[in-house]
């Protein structure tokens, strides 16, 4: 374990890692966790693959990890997901497409990666009650973990979350709250509450440890990829912590000698109806406007406002990826494509990126033969109600 200490996002100022906290003192933005990687020796290229006979979980990269050593994780199992190919779809548009199939972590969706890792930092550094503003999977995660871990619960959703995933809060002992609103309504909530209940508020990107775990896909898919990172990613994205996690991993990967300096285009996909980083990177903007009346069935893409809105903007710039928005619909009938060419039941979240795909191939900004991997970041068991 060799963090040295928090770094933010945006003017640099350095903090304390093992301190609970939340953004930036100096300029309210996002806190990353900083590696004294030059001194791990034992991570060096030679030693990277010796990854690969660890337990398949998130915690096997302990090393890359905040991970004081005494002390146990908070695990129901998470991580190591399977990287499938799909040939039948990728057949169809002549490319070499892969799926990192994310539903089949313990509460069916990629953000147990982030919240076994933050709830674990919180209740290290000292947290009792946990409180988070959800579309729904992130809300399932963090009750699922802080039950793990004996913590108390307090999830904010908006009133048309799936059902699952309300039931599956409260199912796990949270206390959940439904608000007339959006994501960030919810957020708003828990801001004006958390210092009089004694709330630590474990929303995206406000405090630094969810994307260390989230981290953890950039880190598997090289691995999976036999250290060659994609030509392309599909990411389906609300807050942006995937995108900025798997990004954050590509760098220190670098940085340890376990890949060069190539990077694979990053694509955001969102809805049509919620599509504040496509808007912004559109329009050559650095940070993203909040997107108004935001709709989509989607409901992990329905994110009007991020925080790390400059950083996604950054990382798609950079590597020369893009963003593109795909309407409901057509998501919709992707489950159902996907589903029967696949054997995946995926997230309409997942599905997004299906026909991002398909258009992005049609544009030309994938080149026929090129390496793809999609991200399904959820199951669609968890929305049923589409599919009545
Ligand atoms: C299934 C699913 N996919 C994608 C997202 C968006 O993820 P992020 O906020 O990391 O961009 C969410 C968020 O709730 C989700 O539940
Ligand atoms: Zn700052």
């Amino acid at each position: 374990m060799s963090v040295s200490h928090l770094e933010c996002a945006a003017c640099g100022k350095r903090h304390e890692w093992r301190q609970l906290q939340n953004l930036c003192t100096a300029c309210g933005k996002p806190l990353f966790a900083i590696y004294d990687l030059g001194s791990a020796v034992k991570l060096d290229r030679k030693n990277r693959s010796s990854f690969q006979g660890r337990e398949k979980s998130l915690w096997r990269w302990c090393e890359l990890l905040p991970l004081p050593e005494d002390v146990k994780p908070v695990s129901l199992g998470e991580g190591g997901t399977p990287l499938l190919q799909a040939k039948r779809v990728g057949g169809d548009l002549d490319i070499d497409l892969w799926v990192k199939d994310e539903s089949v972590n313990p509460t069916q969706s990629f953000k147990a990666c982030g919240m076994s890792f933050a709830v674990w930092m919180a209740k290290y550094l000292g947290a009792k009650k946990l409180a988070v503003p959800s579309a729904g999977n992130a809300g399932g995660a963090m009750a699922a973990y802080a039950a793990r871990a004996g913590l108390e619960a307090h999830v904010f959703m908006p009133r048309d979350t799936p059902r699952a995933n309300i039931i599956e809060c409260r199912e796990v002992g949270a206390h959940v709250r439904l608000i007339d609103g959006l994501i960030t309504d919810c957020g708003a909530e828990i801001a004006k509450r958390k210092e009089k209940e004694g709330w630590f508020d474990l929303s995206t990107l406000k405090e630094p440890y969810r994307i260390e775990g989230k981290k953890t896909l950039g880190l598997e898919i090289a691995e999976q990829l036999d250290w060659k990172l994609p030509d392309v990613v599909l990411y389906p994205t609300g807050g942006g912590t995937g995108l900025i996690g798997m990004w954050k991993a590509f760098d220190e990967m670098e940085k340890l000698g376990w890949i060069g300096n190539e990077r694979p285009r990053m694509f955001s996909v969102q809805a049509s109806g919620c599509a504040p980083i496509v808007s912004a990177f559109e329009a050559g903007e650095k940070f993203a406007a909040e997107f108004p009346n935001a709709h989509t069935t989607a409901s992990g893409l329905r994110v009007p406002k991020a925080i790390g809105d400059f950083l996604m903007l950054d990382i798609l710039r950079n590597s020369k990826g893009g963003a593109i928005a795909v309407d409901d619909d057509e998501m919709i009938r992707a489950v159902r494509d996907v589903g029967s060419k696949e054997g995946l039941f995926v997230a309409p979240e997942g599905a997004a990126c299906f026909v991002a795909l398909k258009k992005l191939r049609a544009s030309g900004k994938i080149d026929r033969g090129e390496q793809v991997v999609i991200f399904n970041t959820g199951s669609g068991i968890k929305y049923l109600d589409l599919f009545e």
